[in-house]
C-alpha cells in the first residue's frame, strides 16, 4: 500500500512560529514533527510515500529528509500544495502518485504511541471503500465527530458546537481509489477549505465506511496547547512503539 503524508497549509494558528518555517518542521521534543508520521508508515511497511507540502520552506523538507536514508527508505516523492485550500484538497494532489492504488493517508501533525499494523490489516481484508480510525478525546469539537449508531459511523460533523459523541476522527485515514472521485465532486465549505470530512461523509452515504478505535494515546500539534502536549506525551512515553 502507497502512504500519503499531508504537510501544507499555512500553520497560521500557530503564529508567530509558523511566520518563516511550515509547522510540520517545528520540534516535538527530540525531532521534526513530519518524522512521526514518516514513522508511522514506515513501522507498518509501507516504504512508498509521498509528501504533499506548502506554504513556507518547503524547500526545507528535502534538506532536511532527501531520500529517506535515515527511516530505511530508498526515495521520497513530493509534491506542492499552492495556498491553503484544505485538506481534501491537498489529498487531491495524490492522484497520480496513488494511480489506481490503495492509500493510508496521514495529516502531518499527527503523532501515535503505538501502530497501525491491527487497522491496515483490517483494511486489507476490506477490500474497498475506507476505513477511520476513533479516538476518544476530552475536547471533540476541534475535531471531525463521528456520530455511532451500533457497528456503523452514521455521520460526521467537522467542529461540531454539540458533539454527538467524545471520538475524534483522528487524521489517518485508508481509503480505496474513489476517494479521488469524491474529491473531484467537492465544493469548498463555509470557511473556503475541501473538507476531509465531506470525503469520509460521501463513504457513509455509500455504506462504505468502516472504523477501528486506535490504541495507545494519539494527538495533533496544530495549536500551542497540543503542540506543547504532544512535546510532553512524546518526552514522557515516546512515539510509535511497534509493541502497542
Ligand atoms: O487531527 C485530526 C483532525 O484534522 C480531524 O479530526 C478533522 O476532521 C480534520 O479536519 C483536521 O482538523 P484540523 O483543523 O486539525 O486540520 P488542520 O487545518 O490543522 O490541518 C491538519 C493537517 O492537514 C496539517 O498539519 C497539514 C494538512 N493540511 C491542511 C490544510 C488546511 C494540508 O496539507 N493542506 C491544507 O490546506
Amino acid at each position: 500500500m502507497k502512504g500519503v503524508i499531508l504537510a501544507g497549509g499555512l500553520g497560521t494558528r500557530l503564529h508567530p512560529l509558523t511566520k518563516v518555517t511550515n509547522k510540520h518542521l517545528l520540534p516535538v521534543f527530540d525531532r521534526p514533527m513530519i518524522y512521526y508520521p514518516i514513522q508511522t508508515l514506515v513501522n507498518v511497511g509501507i516504504d512508498d510515500i509521498l509528501i504533499v507540502t506548502g506554504g513556507n520552506s518547503a524547500g526545507d523538507f528535502l534538506r532536511l529528509l532527501g531520500n529517506g536514508k535515515e527511516f530505511g527508505l530508498k526515495h521520497i516523492n513530493y509534491t506542492f500544495q499552492e495556498g491553503e485550500g484544505g485538506i481534501a484538497e491537498a489529498l487531491g494532489l495524490a492522484e497520480f502518485f496513488a494511480n489506481g492504488e490503495p492509500i493510508c493517508v496521514i495529516l502531518g501533525d499527527n503523532i501515535i504511541e503505538g501502530n497501525i499494523r491491527k487497522p491496515l490489516e483490517a483494511f486489507r481484508l476490506q477490500k474497498s471503500g475506507a476505513r477511520i480510525l476513533l479516538k476518544e478525546v476530552e475536547d471533540p469539537q476541534r475535531f471531525g465527530v463521528p456520530e455511532l449508531k451500533g457497528d456503523r459511523v452514521v455521520r460526521i460533523d467537522e467542529k461540531p458546537g454539540n458533539p454527538k459523541s467524545s471520538y475524534a476522527v483522528t487524521g489517518i485515514y485508508f481509503y480505496d481509489a474513489t476517494v479521488f472521485e469524491f474529491i473531484h465532486g467537492l465544493k469548498p465549505s463555509d470557511r473556503g477549505e475541501m473538507e476531509i470530512t465531506d470525503v469520509n461523509n460521501a463513504y457513509i452515504n455509500k455504506g462504505e465506511m468502516a472504523y477501528d478505535i486506535l490504541q495507545g494515546w494519539w494527538t495533533d500539534a496544530g495549536t500551542f496547547t497540543s503542540l506543547l502536549g504532544a512535546n510532553r506525551l512524546v518526552a514522557r512515553t515516546g512515539a510509535n512503539k511497534m509493541e502497542l
